[in-house]
Parts: structure tokens; sequence; C-alpha cells
């Protein structure tokens, strides 16, 4: 079995994760890779993480490499898209399509695609959810945060309408969590808090597809905090420096470092609450004679050059502890290497019986409740969200209503001085944590439903299949090439039926999608593979009407189309086209005068005129009587090449069929093509060209002539 993983933003790799770098960096990432490892473990299976490629001076060289083996059966993919800077993943939608096209060609060219997607975050599911109507592969979604709860935070937070759209982009990504969700086979949360509240407000919500499966820990590196005190010999050199590196640390803010230590660590969020925390040590004498506070919050140089909202956070913290005058009892150290430190730490505070808190009012999941427990910490935390499965699963640790500062003192007071109580809550975290939350449960879970996802999958013919099983493909014109002469038509209809197999058919047309389905309708053509619309400025698939967008978003560079209208707009012998679907987003069509004599001239105006904006357009002229403007990459033969291009179709099998002068970019190489007789007269001029064969006969007998010619029918 070949499962993708998609997880396209932050920063991935396969060691030294660089957690909570950045927002988009964090607990989702560490969980993919994982899950990967995990996988990679397993017999008959191959996996592939695919994350965007950043070549930026600003980060590090490895998410450079195209390809990083993880092991021998699983790798991580880094494709491109929007460019080599590392961007917030908010900035990333409109370069999906490009991920989506390059993810296709990569599956192309090692002829390999995967029998299983798994999504991870809306960018993810949006490219997952076309890849999956492509290829026709089921796939998993996972949300790991989602956009209506942050939405709904930022509100509170009198976030301005503007920048929740320009900043955030919290619209688009609910939008595409909505398709995702509605998309896929099943869609896997890590707890049920998630998959009660977090999905609730989403309408493709549907309970039956979705599965909790809670995430294993990497165990060997969260081991119990007391095996430094039996001095096991499984700890390494570099364990025991990165313990004295943080004792040493702790040491510069402390008078008294050998007592207990009340600990938090989290990035520095607004949301972590990590003021309330300080005022309630703050004002507690009695925590203070028992406990030290130590806060670890993200990695600071220099504050003034941070995130502002970051900065915010650390600037209160430093002035709550003025405030509290907490010098010698609150450390709050500026370094740490989240990898390597972040165990030693949570080791050091259970060595000195102390306790982890997070004052956040609601985690979604609650890893660090896991990593603390795991190590024989107990915690204390919110009694909302994710962590409730925690506590239910492991009774190891205390939840209290956060907004209650009084209980939130009392209760760490108490687990500080009750040592019994203390003592059994530490035990159930590394006895219970090793059972629910290991990887091996996981993935063994996990499996189960991947294997019950691919039993369900109902068998429909895939475009990327259909186009890997034909000989050639048929790019046909409507209006005077396929019409016409309609017993011709039928004639052409009836013997491309018969070899379905074998001949793809695709339709290119200057008519709309809408308009060119209702023609069709009325003949017996079999129902097109392809369409190319609005001349090559759209392509869709037959099945359900998939447009392609990759295409829309290739072609869509240096488009300027009212600038156009307003410039063409001077010339009388032009007259925009009404009827309906006729202008489109990419195509600007008009109808020359009658009364135009010198239509050459005309051409030569008005490529001048347009040649004086910054923009850059195609025009046809067809008939002498159309006038379409184009992106400088539309025209009918380029969306045939680009059809090529993407599923790997060799060119030269691809037969064009045409008649007029919106016809002509499709008589390109190494394309072939058919010129039937009635064509329009400017055509004449790319005769005696081997693949460009003139049929003697008109509209569709022309182009079953063609194919005769060229051997596609014998
Ligand atoms: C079709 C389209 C029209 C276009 C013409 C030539 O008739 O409807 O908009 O100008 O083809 O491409
Ligand atoms: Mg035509």
């Amino acid at each position: 079995m070949y499962i993708a993983m998609i997880n396209i933003h932050g920063l991935v790799r396969n060691d030294n994760i660089e957690m909570g770098r950045d927002a988009d960096t964090g607990g989702q990432t560490r969980y993919v890779v994982d899950l990967v490892k995990e996988l990679s473990t397993r017999e008959n299976i191959e996996v592939d993480l695919f994350t965007r490629i950043i070549k930026d001076s600003r980060t590090d060289a490895d998410y450079r490499k195209s390809i990083e083996q993880v092991a021998e059966n699983a790798r991580i993919v880094r494709l491109p898209c929007g460019g080599n800077k590392y961007l917030r993943k908010e900035l990333l939608w409109p370069y999906l399509d490009e991920y989506v096209d390059n993810l296709i060609s990569y599956f192309r060219t090692q002829k390999k695609t995967p029998d299983i997607i798994h999504a991870h975050y809306a960018d993810a599911g949006y490219v997952a959810s076309q890849i999956s109507a492509y290829f026709q592969i089921p796939y998993i979604f996972t949300g790991h945060s989602m956009g209506r709860t942050k939405l709904e935070y930022l509100q509170s937070q009198g976030v301005s309408q503007e920048k929740l759209s320009q900043y955030y982009h919290i619209y688009t990504r609910i939008k595409q969590e909505e398709n995702a969700i509605k998309n896929a086979s099943m869609v896997i949360t890590s707890t049920n808090f998630e998959k009660e509240t977090l999905y609730e407000p989403y309408e493709s919500r549907d309970l039956s597809k979705m599965q909790v499966v809670p995430p294993g820990l990497d165990l060997d590196t969260f081991f119990p905090y007391y095996h430094y005190e039996i001095q096991d010999p499984s700890i390494t050199e570099e364990m025991k420096l990165a313990q004295y590196t943080m004792v040493k640390e702790l040491q510069r803010f402390l008078t008294n470092p050998d007592k207990p230590f009340i600990l938090a660590l989290c990035r520095p969020d607004a949301r972590k609450n990590i003021d309330l925390l300080i005022e309630i040590y703050g004002k507690s004498k009695e925590l203070q004679a028992v406990a030290n506070l130590v806060i670890v919050a993200g990695i600071r140089d220099d504050i003034t050059t941070m995130e502002e909202g970051e900065k915010q956070v650390l600037t209160d913290m430093l002035l709550l502890m003025d405030r509290y005058d907490l010098y010698g009892r609150m450390a709050i150290p500026k370094h740490h290497n989240p990898q390597r430190d972040v165990p030693e730490i949570y080791r050091l505070a259970a060595m000195k019986r102390g306790i982890f808190v997070s004052t956040a009012a609601l985690e979604n999941f609650g890893l660090t409740f896991i990593e603390a427990s795991a190590v024989g910490l107990p915690y204390v935390g919110t009694n909302k969200g994710g962590v409730c499965d925690i506590f239910e699963n492991c009774d190891s640790g205390v939840l209290v209503d956060i907004n209650n500062l009084k209980k939130v003192e009392n209760t760490l007071y108490s687990l500080l001085t009750d040592s019994e109580k203390w003592q059994h809550l530490s035990e159930n975290g590394v006895q219970r944590i090793r059972q629910v939350y290991n990887w091996k449960a996981h993935v063994d879970t996990y499996l189960k439903h991947v294997d019950s996802v691919l039993h369900n999958k109902t068998k429909r013919p895939a475009l990327a299949e259909r186009m890997g099983s034909i000989e050639n493909l048929l790019v046909c014109d409507i209006d005077n090439t396929l019409t016409g002469d309609r017993e011709a038509a039928d004639e052409l209809a009836k013997i491309l039926k018969v070899h379905n197999k074998q001949i793809g058919f695709a339709i290119a047309t200057g008519r709309s999608y809408e308009s060119a389905k209702a023609i069709l309708s009325e003949y017996s053509f079999p129902e097109p593979d392809i369409l190319i619309t609005a001349v090559g400025s759209e392509i869709y698939y037959g099945i359900k009407e998939t447009p392609d967008k990759g295409w829309s978003n290739y072609i869509r560079r240096r488009w300027r189309a009212e600038l156009i209208k307003k410039t063409l707009g001077e010339f009388w012998e032009l007259e925009l086209q009404k009827e309906v679907g006729t202008q489109r987003e990419y195509k600007i069509s008009y109808n020359i005068s009658k009364k135009c004599e010198d239509i050459p001239d005309l051409m030569q105006r008005i490529q001048e005129k347009l040649g004086e904006l910054k923009g850059k357009q195609h025009m046809v002229l067809s008939h002498d009587t159309y006038l379409d403007i184009l992106p400088y990459r539309a025209s009918k033969g380029d969306a045939a090449h680009y059809l090529a291009w993407k599923w790997g179709f060799d060119a030269s099998r691809i037969i064009t069929c045409g008649d007029s002068g919106n016809d002509r970019d499709m008589f390109t190489s190494p394309l072939r093509s058919i010129i039937v007789a009635n064509h329009e007269e400017s055509l004449n001029n790319i005769r005696k060209n081997k693949r460009i064969f003139f049929a003697t006969k008109n509209h569709a007998a022309g182009v079953l002539e063609g194919l005769y010619h060229f051997k596609v029918l014998s």
C-alpha cells in the first residue's frame, strides 16, 4: 500500500523539527512526521510525506532538498509552489493549484499513484480533494485546528473584518475546510472534543465518517524521570548535558533552585494565558513558599524584534514579574533546544516533585499534558477541550475551571503538598500514557481505518486512468468542424463510440461550457472526456464538470481585463459580444463591424494600442468577424499542450481538428492536425506541413477522413 501524506505548510523535516519556531511548525508537524516514521516500520507499506520546497536564506538548507529519505520505504518529498521564499500558511492559498499540478506530475513521472491520501490542515485538504477527483483516490482529512473556532476567537479579540480576510484569509480557509470534509472518505481527529465541538459548526460534518484516533508519543524520548534516579544506562551523555544546561539556566534566575517548581511550557501566545499564571503565583505567598515558577515560552533573543503577538506576551510577562517582585522565584529561560531539552525540563520538574500547568482556557489536543504525564510529572489544566480525553484515559493530573483563579491556586498548592496524591498521579501517567498514547497502538488503529476506507471505495474510472489507457486523443472544434453536416456527424459519432476505449474524445471551442454542452446534446457524440472552452481559456473534465483550476491559475498571469476593455472601447469597429456566456473571466470577445474595410490594418492598430499597456495578451481573429482577447498564455492549442503535460500524455498522440482562426494555435508541433475542407481562407498559409492534413471533405466527414489518414482508424 502506498500512502501519500500531505502537509504543505511549516518547516517539515525528519530530524530536529523546529518545534514552535513559528505558528506553522508545531504539534501538527510533529504528529505528521512521527506518523510517517511509525508507518515506515510496517511491512508492505510505502509512504511519502509531501510538503513545500523552501529555498530561503532565513531557513535551514534541509528544506531545499527535493527528496529526504526517512527510511527505506518512507520519504519526505518537497514540491514547489509560490516561489522559493518561506511563506506563512495564510499566504499559500493562491499557489495551491500549482502544488496540485506539481503533485500530479510527480505521480506521473514516478509512474505510481497512491492508494490513499491523508491530508493535514485545510490547505492540504484542498490539494487532496483535487487529486482525489482526478485520480479517484480516496482521502482522509485531519483539520488539526479549525477555522470556525479560530474565527470566533479572533472576533472575540476585536480583530477587524479586513484583517480577518486580508491577513488571516479565514473565510477561504473555512470554505476549503467545508469542501475538504465533504469530499473526504474519512475524517480523523485526535480527541472526542475535536469531533464533537470543533467540527460541530461545519455543515458538511458527517459523524458516521469521523474517527477518533489518539496519537502516539515518542516514548523513548519521554521516558520516566526516575531513570535518572536509578541511573538507567540508556541515558546518554547528551541528555545529561542537556539537563545540566537547563539546571544552570534556572540557577541564573532562582535563589532557591532546589525547591519544586511549577512549570509552564508553551509558545508565547496570548491564548495560553501566561499572564493569569503569573498573577496567581504572584498573589499567593503560599505558592511562593513551596515552589518556584518556571515559564518556558519559546526562544527569544531580542523581544523588540519579535512578531507583534509574541512581543506583547513576553513584555507582559516581564512586567508582571516586576509588578509582583518575583525576582529569585520566577525563571524565564531565554534559550532552549526544543527537541533535546524539552523532555529534560519535564523530568527536572518531576525530580523536584513539581507540577506542570497550563492556564490556556482551551487546548484542542493537549500534547504537553501527555508529554508531562509520560515522564511522571502530574499536571493541572483546564477542564475543557482535548485534555478531557487524556484525563479520562490516564488519571494523571487534575482539571479545574481556569477562570476560577482561587481554585487553580488551591489545586496547585494541594498537589505540591500532598506527596501521596502526587505519587499516584505520577505513576498513572508513566504507565497509562504508555498504554494509550503509543505509536504502535495509534498506527494499528489507523491502518484498520485505512483498510475500511479502501474496502468501501466505489470503483469509478478515473480521468488519470483514462488518460493512461487511450491511444489517441481527438481534440475537436465544434462549430463547422463537428457540426454542419448532420449525417457525417452521426457517422463520426458512431465510430467514436465503437473505438471509445482507444480514442479519447475532447472538444475545443469558442463557446462557453454550458453552450458547448447544449449543442453537443443535440448530437449523438460520446460524452467528452475533456472540454476546452471559451477559446482555450477554460478546461473542464467531463466527469462531474470538474474545472481545471491549475489551468486558470497558469494563464491568469499579467491579465488586465478591465484595462483591455477600456482601451478597446475607443475602437468604433469593435462591439462587445452580447450573448450570454461570451464574456468570461479570461476572455473578452468582440464582433467586428461589417463596415470595417481593412481588417489587417485594424488588427495592426489594436495591437499597437494594446502594446502600450503593461499587460500582455493574445488576440484571436476568426472569420474576420470575431475578435477574442485572451491572456497571453491561453489558446485552444496551449490548452491541448497543457493537458499533454499535466497527464503525461505524449503530445504527438493528440489529433486536433478545426476550421477557423481560433483553431490555429491547435495546429502546432508536435500535435497532428486535421483541417476540414470548409476551413476559413486564412488557414491556407500553413499547408505543406506533414503534421497537418487538409481534408478534401467538409465538416465531420473531413474529420473522419483525417483519422484514416493518420491511421488512428484503419
Ligand atoms: C464562439 C464564441 C465567441 C467567439 C468565437 C470565436 O462563437 O461564442 O465568443 O468570439 O467563438 O472564437
Ligand atoms: Mg469552428
